[in-house]
Order: C-alpha cells, then sequence, then structure tokens
C-alpha cells in the first residue's frame, strides 16, 4: 500500500509527519512522492496563516475528481487546521476520510485500518481551550512519540527531538495555543533515552523543539530540569555532536541558558529569539509581554556572554493599528540587532484569536508587502554584509545533502555540489562527494551572499569540532565552478 504525505507548517509538523509515516510503515505501507499513485493521501496543515490554509483547501479541491474516480483512496487531514476546523473540512470538502488534530495522531492507523475496512468519515481531535478543566484539556492533547524509525528520517545523521508541546503565552494574533493545546513539557528522561537511541542510530545533530523551548519546566520527584539542565545531560552523550533548539520566547532567556549555550561546546552559538515588533504600543497590542527595550537588553546580554552567537528573529508587519512610526522603530531594531536572519510575515487574521475580537485588521494589505519588501530588503543587506567576514575563514560543516541546483539537475555521481551548515547554522554551499553526506568537515570559504556561504573543502581536516571524528577525506582537485 502507498501513502503520500505532504507536510506545511514549522518544525513541529515535520517531525510529527515523520513519526506519522513511521507508524504507517508498520501497518505496511511505503511512500510514493506522486500523489497519483497512493492509496492514502495525508495532508499534515498549519494554521499559523491563512495562506497555510488556502494551500491546502485548494490541493483538497483537486483531489475531488480522483476520489470519485477511486473511491476506495483514504484522505486525510491531520496537524492544526484539523484541530481548528474540525467538521468544517467535511463540509467544504465532503470526500475527505479522516480529521486528525495534531493531539490525537497517536490514533491514525487504527483509523486508517477501520476507513479501509468499513468505509465512512472519521474525526478524532482535542478539547477546545475552554471545553474542560486543565487537566483534562491537557490530556486530550497527547505528545505523539512513538519509537522512532531511523529510516524515516531524510537526513538520519538529523532529528528534531521534542521537548514540549502547545503553548501558553497568548500572543493575541497567534492561532498555535488553541491548536496546539496547553504547554506540557516531556519528562526528561524520555528526552534522554530517544536522544540516546538516535545516537546509537548514528545521528549526529538533534534539534530540540518547543513553541517557547526555553521555557521548559519538567520535575521528576528527584529534581526540576530547565532547558539549560537538559542541554547539559544530552551534552554528556557519546555520538551527538552537535545540539540546536528552537524557539525561544524573550522573556524566558534566562542566565542559566546563556551560560549553558556558552559553556557546552556542542551547542550551538545559535538563538532564534523572535520580536515580532520594534514598537512598544505595537508589542503591548501583541501582548507579548516584554517591551523592546527589555527585548534589547536581553540580545545585549546574549551577545556580550555568547561572543560571536548569531542572532535570528522573527517580525510580524502590519499588525493591527500599526503606524508608519511603529514600522520605523521596527525598522531601527532590525538595523541595530544585526540578526543573522530575519523571518518577516504580514499580519494574517486568525479568527478566535483574541487580536481578532479585539482589534480590527486595519493595515491595507499593500501597505503590509510594503512594509514586508522594505524590511526584507533591509534584513537582506545585513545579512550579506556580516557574511563578509567569514571570506578566507575556514569552517566545519555538517553536510546535509545535495544543493538545490544539485537535486534539481537530478545529479546523480559521486562529485556533486552540497549542502553544509556550520555549528552557527549558516548554510555553506561547495562541492565535494556523495559519501560526504553525514559527516563533519573543513570547508575554506571563499564568496558570501546574504543567505549563502561558498566554499571548497580543506585537505586537511581541522577546525573545532571532533577532528577525532572526521571520515578520511578523499581529496579531489578545487573547483570553483559552482
Ligand atoms: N512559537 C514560536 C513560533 C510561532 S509561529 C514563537 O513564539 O516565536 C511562527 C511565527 O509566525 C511567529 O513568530 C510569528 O512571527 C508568525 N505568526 C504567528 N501568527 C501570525 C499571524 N496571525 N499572522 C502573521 N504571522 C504570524
Ligand atoms: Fe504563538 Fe506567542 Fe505561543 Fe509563539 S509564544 S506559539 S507566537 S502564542
Ligand atoms: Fe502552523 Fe501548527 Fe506549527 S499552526 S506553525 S503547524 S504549530
Amino acid at each position: 500500500m502507498k501513502l503520500y504525505i505532504e507536510t506545511v507548517g514549522c518544525q513541529m509538523n515535520l517531525l510529527d509527519s515523520e513519526l506519522v509515516v513511521a507508524s504507517l510503515r508498520k501497518d505496511g505501507y511505503e511512500l510514493t512522492a506522486s500523489i497519483h499513485d497512493a492509496d492514502t493521501i495525508l495532508f499534515n496543515t498549519c494554521s499559523v496563516r491563512q495562506h497555510a490554509e488556502d494551500k491546502i483547501y485548494s490541493a483538497l479541491g483537486r483531489l475531488k475528481d480522483a476520489k470519485r474516480q477511486h473511491p476506495d483512496k483514504v484522505i486525510g487531514v491531520l496537524g492544526c487546521m484539523a484541530q481548528k476546523d474540525q467538521g468544517l473540512i467535511f463540509r467544504r470538502a465532503s470526500y475527505v476520510d479522516l480529521v486528525v488534530g495534531p493531539g490525537q495522531l497517536h490514533q491514525l492507523p487504527r483509523l486508517v485500518r477501520e476507513i479501509r475496512k468499513a468505509g465512512g468519515q472519521r474525526m478524532e481531535v482535542s478539547l477546545g481551550r475552554k471545553e474542560g478543566s486543565r487537566e483534562q484539556i491537557e490530556r486530550s492533547h497527547e505528545s505523539f512519540d512513538p519509537l522512532r524509525d531511523p529510516a524515516m528520517r531524510t537526513t538520519p545523521f538529523q532529528a528534531y527531538v521534542r521537548i514540549m508541546i502547545g503553548c501558553d503565552k497568548f500572543c493575541t494574533y497567534c492561532i498555535v495555543p488553541s491548536v496546539r493545546g496547553p504547554e506540557q513539557s516531556r519528562p526528561a528522561a524520555e528526552i534522554l533515552a530517544e536522544a540516546r537511541q538516535l545516537a546509537g542510530e548514528g545521528c549526529r545533530e538533534i534539534t530540540l523543539l518547543g513553541q517557547t523551548v526555553n521555557s521548559y519546566r519538567q520535575s521528576d520527584g528527584q529534581r526540576a530540569w530547565r532547558l539549560s539542565d537538559l542541554l547539559e545531560s544530552l551534552h554528556a552523550i557519546e555520538g551527538i555532536d552537535r545540539i540546536k533548539f528552537v524557539t525561544n520566547f524573550p522573556k524566558d532567556m534566562t542566565d542559566d541558558l546563556l551560560a549553558a549555550v556558552r559553556d557546552l561546546p556542542k551547542v550551538s552559538k545559535y538563538l532564534h529569539l523572535p520580536v515580532q515588533s520594534g514598537s512598544n504600543a505595537v508589542l503591548r497590542r501583541m501582548k507579548r509581554g516584554y517591551t523592546v527595550e527589555e527585548y534589547r537588553n536581553v540580545l545585549a546580554r546574549a551577545r556580550d556572554w555568547i561572543p560571536g552567537a548569531s542572532v535570528t528573529s522573527d517580525f510580524i508587519v502590519g499588525f493591527c493599528g500599526e503606524t508608519e512610526g511603529d514600522f520605523q522603530q521596527s525598522m531601527d531594531l532590525v538595523r541595530q540587532s544585526r540578526f543573522k536572519n530575519g523571518f518577516i510575515f504580514k499580519y494574517s487574521q486568525r479568527p478566535g484569536t483574541q487580536g481578532a475580537k479585539l482589534y480590527a485588521d486595519d493595515v491595507p494589505d499593500e501597505v503590509k508587502r510594503r512594509r514586508n519588501n522594505d524590511m526584507l530588503q533591509l534584513q537582506n543587506q545585513i545579512s550579506e554584509q556580516d557574511n563578509q567576514p567569514f571570506l578566507g575563514r575556514e569552517v566545519t560543516v555538517l553536510v546535509e545533502g545535495p544543493s538545490k541546483t544539485a537535486e534539481k539537475q537530478g545529479d546523480a555521481g559521486e562529485r556533486l555540489q552540497l549542502i553544509g551548515r556550520t555549528h552557527c547554522d549558516r548554510i555553506v554551499v561547495f562541492t565535494g562527494n556523495r559519501r560526504q553526506i553525514g559527516q563533519f568537515l573543513p570547508i575554506v570559504i571563499y564568496d558570501a551572499n546574504a543567505h549563502t556561504l561558498f566554499g571548497e573543502m580543506v585537505a586537511q581536516p581541522a577546525g573545532p569540532e571532533r577532528i577525532e571524528r572526521l571520515q578520511p577525506v578523499v581529496m579531489a582537485p578545487p573547483s570553483h565552478g559552482q
């Protein structure tokens, strides 16, 4: 039986999809890249912006005829939009068989089996934020962390590890707390066991996931765990060479965490620290819980404690009531903060959020678009400038796979263009050998733009990371032709 799955949204969704595929593989499914060949078609969806939802509804629309011709195909909608829209999905696309929220994914294999056998529609979603006691609601959002299947990671040497689910911050623009449920931290012992298992299977880099990953709090009766404690224990696992974590909530950026990032060599000196706006009036309406001054302080502390740290951020432009003056304050913050990159989004009103209830979505779309472009242009200039000091420098990359160009060309040979990532999360493109995917390699940088460093392999394995673990590198003549 063949399974096709399409995933949009954040890393949390990518991880969920990996685990969904692994659990259906146990039932005899294999993945196909062709939607036409599939017996079961799944969409793992996102509700963070309207655009993400529109994409899924139009993909569903395109399946109408296929389902009429092959009624035995199972079509399922999973993830955040499933939780948000629930039965509306069946009303908008009556041929959908299955709707499963992110807190109910453990039921998926059984539901697919039932539909195959008996037909009919199935829906499993979690309780809404007002549909029970805190405990009941928590229980209805189950973290989906079955045993990992190493064959299901696209890059076996890298893995996402969930440390929390849900969110309790309730930023007024954001749908996540209502679709992902209450903030719940996974027990440290489970996380460590999963990381040890991954290391045993050859995984070299793990990325810890949580909507507000640095709010992690867990007590196992013997001790209380914070993210910094987790990092320390993960750091001791033999075989894991790099540890990253996303996404940080600025207010919870505590000294113990900054110290852990500074002192633990395997932890990437890289912080994703979304600010959203540079205007206090806007931050207040967003209910972010900090002022621009407080954010600047956190940033200064991070840069002070962790020299060379790369920091990235998220911005929303055109939030309700954002004036040109507010926007210019965001531009000032971009100018002064020198983020490695910035992810910039046009505000998209989400029904059911406090933002939608309290404030009018009053910034016209063309103004949002212009602000988005202006900010992107400014950030790109900064990213490009701050990549220039890498010229001539040697960095150590973890080789992730063929570059986009190599993939597009369908390059099947041994030598090809590869991409890797530095410890500080910069993308490096170089020519190498297919066998080097999954290895740490020293690369000298000779060119850089805003988003990419270009380099070539160094003959002598060197660099700060785990030289003893480097596989022997077979050198080929350097080539500049990328
Ligand atoms: N938990 C993370 C990420 C949340 S979603 C955090 O707190 O940072 C990722 C990003 O999407 C957010 O940082 C925000 O910039 C953006 N976003 C969230 N809701 C949005 C909305 N309604 N419209 C536009 N962008 C939004
Ligand atoms: Fe959304 Fe705010 Fe929670 Fe991030 S912290 S997921 S932006 S509510
Ligand atoms: Fe989207 Fe859900 Fe992630 S709304 S951003 S997929 S948590």
